[in-house]
């Protein structure tokens, strides 16, 4: 830990060199790396810097409270929320196919971004969370069949057009030091253990076409699976775990009457790298629970599944 300890603070003092007075635009995506980012340029140059969170209406339960909580509360940061939810859900209407829903979000947010960085006047820099593993991944698997799997999006890839210097601090870390260093800057564990989550977000757990009625739901699922495996304790010990809603519809019966209703799916895994990935062996208790819970809280859910496929062959992502 005091290597970090050295590197926040060195870093720190070479971001105070390197911006002087210019201002610095920061995205917030509701994962670490991004909140990591903010935190060190919050302590490095304060009120030069500027935040902007899209919501995009397909984050998940509570995260965008979470987020601004703690970037206007705690760091007190200029921060600007583009309430975008209408706007996603309008390019999506009517979309099933993954990859298209993956173009739509990504171009979409960066309209959003772009939009909202104009009106911050004199910013010079955007600061990115670009990890180590992204640097040697951009430089090495270029042609890789990882990448056209599936299109990546997400808030560390704003294209250059955009017209900023980048700021990416956290380009020699790994994962695992990112985590250390939120804590170190006092970012709340809620933040700093959140499992990784997908820039085009709830829209790839949410088959088929995507609708704020179905995210509703897939986000009441999603809160249960997740609230159930902390409180066995377990969070820490997956990689990332998370409910999808399946665009089948079968029987079930309740009381005295048949139902034709939704299915859930719970995705959890084990990895190191997200490359490869095996399916969690939960206690059975622990999904007897998340099903009793999702079947009787979640309306328009009448069966639960589990998903043992490892990857690969499978993804941890369904779409
Ligand atoms: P797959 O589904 O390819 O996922 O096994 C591997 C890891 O990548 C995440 N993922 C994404 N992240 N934009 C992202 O920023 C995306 O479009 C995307 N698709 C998958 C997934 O959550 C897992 O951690």
């Amino acid at each position: 830990l005091w290597r970090l300890a050295d590197f926040a603070e060195e870093t720190i003092k070479q971001v105070r060199e390197r911006i002087g007075t210019d201002r610095v635009i920061c995205g917030l995506s509701g994962g670490v790396d991004s909140a990591v980012v903010a935190a060190l340029l919050a302590r490095a140059i304060g009120k030069q810097l500027s935040c902007i969170l899209v919501d995009n209406g397909l984050l998940r339960k509570d995260e965008e409270r979470a987020i601004v909580d703690e970037f206007t509360n705690h760091f007190k940061a200029d921060l600007h929320v583009v309430k975008a939810e209408d706007q996603f859900l309008e390019q999506l209407a009517g979309v099933v196919d993954p990859q298209e829903k993956r173009r739509r979000i990504g171009k979409t947010f960066i309209d959003c971004f772009k939009r909202e960085a104009d009106k911050i006047e004199d910013a010079k820099y955007l600061a990115q969370g670009t990890l180590y593993p992204d640097v040697i991944e951009s430089g090495a698997a270029a042609d890789g069949p990882a990448d056209t799997i599936k299109l990546h999006h997400n808030v560390g890839g704003l294209p250059a057009e955009l017209g900023f210097e980048l700021v990416e601090p956290l380009r020699d870390l790994f994962k695992d030091e990112v985590r250390k260093l939120g804590l170190q800057l006092d970012l709340p564990e809620e933040i700093v253990w959140r499992h990784p989550f997908p820039g085009p977000g709830l829209a790839v757990r949410c088959l088929g076409e995507v609708t704020r009625e179905k995210l509703d739901v897939l986000r009441e699922a999603d809160a249960i699976v997740v609230g159930e495996i902390k409180a066995a304790g377990l969070y820490r010990a997956t990689s990332q775990a998370f409910a999808v809603l399946l665009p089948v519809q079968s029987v079930g019966v309740m009381g005295d009457s048949r139902t034709y209703d939704n299915t859930v799916a719970v995705r959890c895994v084990n990895t190191d790298d997200f490359m490869t990935a095996d399916w969690s062996h939960l206690p059975h208790d622990l999904l007897a629970r998340i099903s009793t819970r999702i079947i009787n809280e979640v309306k328009g859910v009448n069966r639960v599944v589990y998903d043992i496929s490892s990857k690969p062959p499978a993804t941890i992502e369904w779409e």
